[in-house]
């Protein structure tokens, strides 16, 4: 998605702001850009594709300033191409970055054009710089028309304007999209995400909904859009250097799947004391808050979304409480009914998802309960809209793809439902057993990392595919569909995933001996209901791949390949069997040579609708 980077300062901040651009490759873009003030003159550069593009062009003819803006986008509005790559000017005198949607540009645009303008981009972006300009012709200053511009504007924005009118001036205002100031010494920074000022600053302030910021050297004000001064409080962004550097690996998400018994370990640190888990790790009144709950509603996009899946069944068989689990984008705009009683749990790694913000929203808004965030982001949006919050400790994820978010957010939420099902009678000797086995995670973890040669191998198998087909059933269903979702989002083969006992009621059409067949058959209940769904695979010629505890489960097929996993308890099974999954996604992306860490029309953090 988007991303921001601003600075002013004593010193050149041209590499700073491509040192920032660097950082921010990870949200996923298509092209970048940066403005600076050179005396009374904008200048600007912009490239379609990678930053070292954009790096090519200020090495033919190199920009050098005290102020500068950059961006790079992810196409919504207009091709990915280099005019509708920011920074946008209007008439070489205002230069605008913006991360969000304007919803009304159309009718905007129209006005201006009929007012004289020329636009040079499909963007909606660059409405923003002439109602700058034309506020500025109507006698106002630049704050003033900054002020105007951004009250006509409907819909998300993060923004960032320079103009040579004030030429040590920096504004910036935020509504629906995140933007953080970065404080230095004597010089100030701006970016969409903390991980862009690593290099230069870890005093960081997180902007709030509706704040306008001007920034010069020694200098920082923010006020409201009413221009009242507001105060805003100074963190320092925990984010360091080492953790977003992707060290011996060669790919951000091999290194985060290897990370994943690190950051199971992180994630429990002190959340478990004597065998039992902590209910103050959700927050100083968490018991107050879950004494009253008698439903949960969990809500989140994509991977999160099926981690909530997973919770659903542990939820409801443990904690013995209804438990909805809903994709944010539908629920908002599905007039649920609300229930009062309800704990709303939203799943987020990056906590600047737009739909599941607006969700969490309507949530409030139509009378549910306390909101709980679990999230990967400190002071992200989510966290900050969220009564509760239990962060999970997995570190900067920097893969698109998400592997160790994943994970941790189903170790929150098995904690979580610990937590609830104490409230309701389990046993403390239930509860011993379950954290016995949460505590055996890293160690298992590292035993499914150790199959990653054998996978690699099996990825050769999926090279030629043109579409695979992933099975499980009960709580291991969800794992199959983020199965699915990795490898479909970085090796781009078509994938879909079924609950094993449904094949029979339509996808086993699709079944031939083409068609690689992947299942998670873990040794539970289902595991014998398991077996004969995959003897229908196996009657049609299909090619199986079944990740199992044993490879007992190859007797009686034809052509089956089974990776031994080794007995794993089966409360944490569905965390364990999502390891090889990653893994075999990642080994078959490497051979087809996709872009693992920055698929292609993917973003890291969707921050737009
Ligand atoms: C897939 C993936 C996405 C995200 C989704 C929600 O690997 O990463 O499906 O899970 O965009 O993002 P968050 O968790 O940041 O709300």
């Amino acid at each position: 998605m988007c991303g921001i980077i601003g600075a002013v300062a004593v010193r050149d901040v041209v590499p700073i702001l491509i040192e920032g651009l660097k950082r921010l490759e990870y949200r996923g873009y298509d092209s970048s850009g940066l403005a600076t003030i050179n005396g009374e003159q904008l200048e600007r550069k912009r490239a379609v594709g990678k930053i070292s593009k954009l790096e090519a062009k200020l090495k033919k003819k190199s920009l050098s300033s005290k102020i500068g803006i950059a961006h790079t986008r992810w196409a919504t509005h207009g091709k990915a191409n280099q005019a509708n790559a920011h920074p946008h000017f209007s008439k070489d005198n205002i230069a605008v970055v913006h991360n969000g949607i304007i919803e009304n540009h159309s009718k905007l645009r129209e006005t201006l054009e009929k007012a004289g303008y020329e636009f040079s981009s499909d963007t909606d972006t660059e409405v923003i710089a002439h109602q700058i300009h034309y506020h500025l012709k109507q006698g106002k200053n630049l704050y003033a028309a900054f002020l105007a511009s951004l009250a006509m504007i409907e819909g998300t924005y993060a923004i960032a304007m320079i103009s040579p009118l004030m030429p040590d001036s920096l504004f910036a205002a935020r509504r629906g999209s995140p933007l953080i100031v970065g404080i230095g010494v004597g010089e100030y920074f701006l970016a969409s995400d903390a991980a862009a000022l690593i290099s230069v600053t870890q005093r960081v302030i997180y902007l709030e909904d509706g704040d306008i910021v001007e920034l010069q050297r020694d200098n920082m004000t923010i006020t409201d859009m009413a221009g009242n001064p507001v105060e805003r409080i100074e963190h320092i962004s925990k984010l360091q250097a080492d953790a977003v550097e992707r060290g011996e690996y060669r790919h951000y998400m091999q290194k985060e799947i290897f990370e994943q018994p690190q950051a199971i370990i992180d994630t429990l640190e002190g959340r478990i004391h004597n065998g039992r888990v902590l209910e103050a790790a959700f927050g100083p009144n968490a018991g107050e808050l879950f004494s009253k709950i008698e439903a949960v509603q969990i809500i989140a996009c994509g991977t999160s979304y099926h981690a909530g899946m997973v919770a659903r069944y542990w939820i409801e068989s443990l904690a013995k409480l209804p438990c909805t689990v809903e994709i944010a984008s539908e629920f908002r705009y599905r007039k649920p009914l609300p229930n009062p009683k309800a704990l709303v749990v939203t799943l987020s790694q990056s906590g600047e998802t737009a739909d599941t913000l607006a969700a969490l929203a309507e949530t409030k808004r139509l009378g549910f309960g306390p909101s709980l965030a679990i999230c990967n982001v400190p002071e992200s949006s989510l966290v900050r809209a969220s009564d509760l919050v239990l962060m999970t400790h997995a570190g900067p994820e920097i893969g698109v793809a998400s592997t160790k978010a994943f994970t941790t957010q189903l170790l929150s939420l098995l904690m979580l439902t610990v937590v609830l099902a104490r409230r309701r009678g389990m046993t403390a000797e239930t509860e011993n057993q379950i954290v016995t086995a949460i505590q055996s995670l890293p160690r298992q973890i590292e035993k499914m990392l150790t199959l990653n040669d054998s996978i690699e191998k099996l990825a050769e198998q999926f090279a030629d595919k043109h579409n695979a087909l992933f099975l499980g059933r009960g709580i291991h269903y969800p794992i199959a569909m983020e199965g699915a979702l990795k490898l479909k989002e970085i090796s781009y083969i078509h994938a879909e995933a079924y609950p094993a006992g449904e094949l029979k009621h339509g996808p086993l059409a699709l079944v031939d001996d083409k068609m690689p067949v992947i299942a998670v058959a873990p040794n539970d209940d289902l595991q014998e209901k398991l077996k004969s769904n995959l003897q229908e695979v196996n009657a049609r010629g299909g090619q199986l791949f079944v990740f199992a505890n044993h490879s007992s489960m190859k007797q009686g097929f034809d052509y089956i390949n089974v990776i031994e996993t080794g007995e794993v308890d089966e409360i944490i099974s569905p965390i364990i069997y999502t390891i090889p999954l990653q893994l075999l996604s990642y080994h078959v992306a490497l051979i087809k040579g996709t872009d693992v860490d920055q698929p292609r029309n993917l973003a890291k953090a969707v921050t737009v609708e």
